[in-house]
């Protein structure tokens, strides 16, 4: 016997009253811990401590170097990705301009439409991409129906409104379901729930409770075995090369669930409209393997109200969470809004969002579409013929500018500011919390943000960006081998 291990022995022999006690009750926390449900409140309230411990280090040591490594996992985005668009009734003059910018980009995964109202053949066609694919449209709700799995669910409300709708379209009686496609779309869309109409209205988030699930089987069914699964709302634009470099890195036989997470620890989820990502084998233990969980998470569907959040939930259940580790590369803001934070200028974004208006799909399409390589979120300013960061040195205000956009509780507003330069010297005193200043004159507000937009125009008010600080971390990036 060595003299180390007897000196272990001793030890541990030697190990007071007081140790012993605590190694019992750590063992016990630790069985409890791993005996308790996969959704239980312990396990949520540790993962989320885990993820901002993460979050913290990633806000200040910003680190891209799993960029560096070569990609284990290279994927063909036309062979190994399965989409899913989401559409309803009263948005679906979106999906053809959607179809239209991923072809453009060369996207040509097999895709399926999905909506919330029937499709009749002799007025709705399949949609195509431009390379000729077709992207079969699916009443995913009807669908769902028919087989069974809303059993039992008739007489509530969303089931009646959406028989309502099928009875109205099936009867072509266009202009009628015009009217209740736009109420059905308020009642089922969770995230719109108790906004005001003219916001409703305007509001492209279409995280429908009904269609999630569903439309998930449904892909795994009809597109099955693919590496990814990427379910995308209308007006979701995906930067295609963004998309590849991130899977590459990612093992597709891993249950995996990528996205932008919001909501507090009991039910984190990823906001659908900045996209979602299913690894297969996610999809194959969920459907395959876990039936009888797929069929509560059904009849949970007309109540619950979030949709994107029920997905999450329904995947807790069999222990897959949301991976928050890549939630940087996820945007759910369109390109004139996006918020350049500090801590994703180094990683690609994969994903624009809040495209249903006019024609801003077809405007970031044609910008995005000849992007051959990885788009960086340092990059937007300049992609856009913007300010660039630098120009801030020789410069550093602009007058009627505003740099720092929507605010929230990330971004700090000071209140009695006398003038400019004063605000210019608060943004300088929170260092790693400025990279864009805004201030009011009229008002005497400084505001300040860890972020900044690539330049929104607002009368009487003077901004600018810290460029010492995005130039240090810009020059910090590595470019991916
Ligand atoms: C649409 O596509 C589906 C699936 O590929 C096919 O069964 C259906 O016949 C097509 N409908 C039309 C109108 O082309
Ligand atoms: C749903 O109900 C129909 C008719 O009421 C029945 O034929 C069918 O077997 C049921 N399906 C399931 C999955 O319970
Ligand atoms: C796709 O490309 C064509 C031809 O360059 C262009 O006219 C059209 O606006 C583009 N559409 C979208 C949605 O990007
Ligand atoms: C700004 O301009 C400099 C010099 O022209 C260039 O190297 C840099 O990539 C540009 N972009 C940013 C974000 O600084």
């Amino acid at each position: 016997m060595g003299v180390a291990q007897r000196n272990g022995l001793r030890s541990c022999a030697r190990l007071t009253r007081g140790h012993k006690i605590t190694i019992a009750l750590l063992t016990i926390l630790f069985v409890i811990y791993h005996s308790t449900p996969y959704d239980s409140r312990p396990r949520a309230f540790v993962r989320f401590q885990q993820n901002n411990v993460e979050d913290y280090i990633q806000n200040n040591y910003p680190s891209d170097s799993w960029l560096l490594r070569p990609q284990q996992y290279p994927i063909n985005p036309d062979r190994d990705i399965g989409v899913i668009l989401k559409t309803g009734y009263g948005t679906r003059h979106r999906v053809n301009a959607l179809l239209q910018a991923l072809s453009n980009e060369t996207f040509f995964s097999d895709t399926i439409v999905v909506q919330d109202f029937p499709v009749i053949e002799e007025i709705q066609k399949n949609y195509s991409l431009a390379n000729g694919k077709v992207v079969p449209a699916i009443d995913i709700i009807g669908w769902n129906l028919k087989r069974g799995a809303l059993n039992g669910t008739e007489n509530l409300e969303r089931i009646r409104k959406y028989k309502h709708l099928a009875a109205a379209v099936e009867a072509e009686e266009w202009m009628l379901s015009d009217g209740i496609g736009r109420n059905m779309g308020w009642e089922l869309d969770a995230m719109k729930v108790g906004r005001p109409l003219a916001t409703l209205q305007l509001s492209s988030r279409r995280s429908n409770n009904l269609q999630f699930l569903p439309s998930l089987e449904y892909a795994w069914l009809n597109m099955p075995k693919k590496k990814w699964y990427l379910v995308l709302d209308d007006d979701t634009y995906i930067i295609k090369p963004s998309l590849t470099l991130l899977l590459g890195h990612l093992n597709p036989a891993k249950p995996t669930f990528l996205g932008n997470p919001v909501g507090d620890y009991k039910g984190r989820f990823p906001h659908g409209g900045s996209s979602v990502i299913i690894s297969g084998s996610a999809v194959s233990k969920l459907y395959d393997g876990h039936p009888d969980v797929v069929a509560e998470g059904h009849q949970e569907s007309p109540t619950a109200t979030w949709g994107d959040k029920l997905l999450s939930t329904t995947f807790m259940k069999i222990g897959v969470y949301l991976d928050e580790t890549y939630r940087r590369m996820f945007n759910g803001e369109n390109p004139w809004m996006t918020r350049m934070w500090v801590d994703r200028f180094c990683l690609p974004v994969v994903s624009f969002h809040g495209l249903g208006e006019g024609d801003s799909m077809e405007q970031v399409g044609n910008t995005f579409k000849h992007m051959e390589a990885p788009v960086f979120w340092r990059q937007l300013a300049d992609i856009y013929g913007a300010y660039n960061f630098s120009s801030f040195h020789q410069d550093p205000v602009r007058a009627n500018m505003d740099f720092v956009g929507r605010l929230d509780e990330y971004s700090t507003t000071f209140t009695d500011v006398n003038d400019m330069p004063q605000c210019i010297k608060l943004c300088g005193q929170h260092r790693n919390a400025c990279l864009a200043w805004t201030f009011d004159p009229a008002l005497r507000v400084c505001h300040i943000a860890p972020w900044a937009i690539i330049g929104d125009l607002a009368e009487g008010r003077f901004s600018g960006v810290n460029a010492p600080l995005a130039e240090w971390i810009a020059n910090k990036c590595h470019t991916p081998s």
